[in-house]
């Protein structure tokens, strides 16, 4: 199965500043047969999109939004239209991320209506799923995972392309990555989730991957790629990452 590399940029980068990045990133990194996919802020997608239609790499390169309403259009104000990025080139919706869970209180329900038009429009939905510090110590994630998983894909169609993103909510942005042996157990989780709910996607890792912990953890089974945010900023050192299956 390819790799896919993903992109979190947040509430960074304005459309100079992802220009500018796009600039570096087209020297840097002459590409792989992995997927790279960019998550720039709502603001940010069309300098983002033209950046990518005109390099000239050959490699796969593609983008998304870090959150889309469940319609398409009407009196929402300031969300984001999934058809607006698809109508953009876009290809995915990060759907159900750990910021969007805690501080903008998204619960399961949303996250699967989101999933549902994210695929309904075309577009492909990353699911982010991941426990916290205190469901870990409880011995409880794979408990809190199989919940997220059955509940945030209720509405999720078996047929069309799904992708998932394992982040513990106790590594993103901490520098506290999980150990390799929390990886391989809870991605085989994961995975088996899944097999039992019928659907069959890739399993990304995020939570504090950097240059030098990234080789480590892409080796692991049913690891299929990684969802960076903090390392993705900088194009040397998200290009070392979109390497670390080569190394
Ligand atoms: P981090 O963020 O790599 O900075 O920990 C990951 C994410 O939030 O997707």
């Amino acid at each position: 199965m390819k790799k896919i590399f993903a992109a979190n940029w947040k509430l960074y980068k304005g459309p100079k500043e992802t220009r500018d990045f796009f600039k570096e990133w087209n020297k840097v990194f002459s590409g792989n047969k992995s997927e790279v996919v960019f998550f720039p802020s709502a603001i940010s997608l069309e300098a983002a999109a033209l950046s990518i239609q005109q390099s000239n790499s050959k490699y796969e390169l593609s983008f998304g939004v870090q959150n889309a309403y469940s319609l398409g259009q009407g009196a929402f104000t300031g969300e984001n239209s999934a058809a607006v990025v698809k109508e953009l080139g876009g290809k995915y919706v990060l759907v159900g991320h750990s910021e969007r869970r805690q501080i903008f209180l998204e619960n399961n329900q949303i996250v699967a209506d989101k999933v549902a038009f994210s695929q309904a429009t075309g577009l492909v939905p990353m699911l982010c799923v991941g426990e916290t510090l205190e469901e870990r110590d409880a011995k409880r994630t794979r408990e809190v995972l199989r919940t997220q998983l059955v509940q945030g894909l209720q509405k999720a169609d078996k047929t069309k392309t799904l992708v998932i993103a394992y982040e513990p909510v106790w590594a993103i942005g901490t520098g506290r990555v999980a150990t390799p042996e929390q990886v391989r157990q809870t991605h085989q989780d994961v995975y088996d989730i899944l097999t039992e709910l019928g659907f069959a996607a890739p399993i990304l890792y995020g939570g504090s991957v950097k240059p030098d912990n990234s080789s480590g953890l892409i080796a692991i089974d049913h690891v299929d790629g990684f969802l960076v945010g903090g390392a993705s900023l900088d194009p040397a050192s998200f290009k070392s990452i979109c390497e670390s299956h080569l190394k």
